[in-house]
């Protein structure tokens, strides 16, 4: 068991159900909704919970009605949210949520109108008490001196990073990472379109860093000291597919904490992103 910190966003997820995706301008019906605490850092913080660690959850959140869901799921989880900073202003960020019931894909529209956390909270944070840093990747000005001033200060502290979406200049956020886990759209926005190539090309720039790479529903690949590593996605019968990336993070984080091999890090977290997409919801 690790004492693990994320750092990132938390949402309100409102998913509509629908038979099939529709067309622009269409009018359909939905068949079933739900409302769930999303985002990405919080989603992965649930399911290392679930794995067995002891995490906390670090961004903001504001003051409001909608907030009261995502800190109901942190207590039922177990999330600590002690050095979450609390706005006065603002809206919980907000995502409106298609789910295709026919393929499990997810379209999210997501609106935020809150003021992202900043470095001078995370300083506030006694950093000795964890083994773990996980970051997402957003918010980059504050979170690059997040991670340059754990690494500084507590260089024994393993930190993992997420670059999902890419953002202008987000790639200064590897430097002070350990362990980069990308997604299959960030390689390919940099106009990638195999995972191999990718890790190839991210391997040789950041030779000392270990390099994940998940790629949808084909797999996901590892490269470390030069050595590619692939494993193949576990088939399931996807029914919802929204954030079986943050699990598939999870995955990697708690299989890395258990000093598993590389190729059983991403055995077992496409394994937990493939069971993840069999059912609703993330646990
Ligand atoms: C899934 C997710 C959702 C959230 C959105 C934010 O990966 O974290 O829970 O609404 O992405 O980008």
């Amino acid at each position: 068991m690790a004492k693990i910190l994320c750092v990132g966003i938390a949402t309100l997820d409102i998913v509509n159900e629908v038979a099939s995706y529709p067309s622009e301008d269409d009018e359909i019906r939905i068949l079933a909704q739900d409302q769930r605490r999303g985002g990405n850092a919080a989603n992965t913080s649930v399911v290392l919970s679930q794995l067995g660690h002891q995490c906390y959850w670090a961004g903001t959140l504001v003051n409001e009605i909608d907030c009261q869901i995502i800190l109901d799921d942190f207590d039922h989880y177990q999330i600590n949210y002690e050095y979450c900073q609390f706005l006065a202003q603002g809206k919980v960020p907000t995502s409106y949520i298609i789910l295709n019931q026919k393929t499990g894909s997810r379209t999210i529209s997501h609106y935020r109108d809150l003021p992202e956390y900043s470095f001078d909270e995370f300083k506030k944070i006694n950093l000795e008490l964890f083994d773990w840093l996980h970051f997402e990747g957003r918010n980059i000005e504050q979170t690059l001196k997040m991670m340059t001033y754990a690494k500084q200060h507590y260089p024994k502290l393993v930190i993992s990073l997420e670059l999902e979406k890419p953002r202008e200049n987000i790639e200064h956020l590897i430097e002070p990472a350990d362990i980069i886990i990308f997604s299959k759209h960030y390689a390919q926005t940099l106009g990638f379109n195999s995972a191999q190539d990718f890790c190839h090309n991210m391997g040789r720039m950041y030779s000392n860093k270990i390099i994940f790479c998940a790629w949808g529903s084909s797999g996901a690949a590892a490269l470390v000291s030069q050595k590619y590593y692939w494993q193949d996605a576990i088939p399931v019968e996807a029914i919802d597919t929204l954030a079986a990336g943050d699990v598939f993070n999870a995955g990697i984080i708690d299989q890395k904490i258990k000093q598993q091999t590389i190729k059983q890090c991403l055995t077992n977290a496409c394994r937990l992103a493939a069971q993840k997409c069999t059912h609703k919801g993330i646990v």
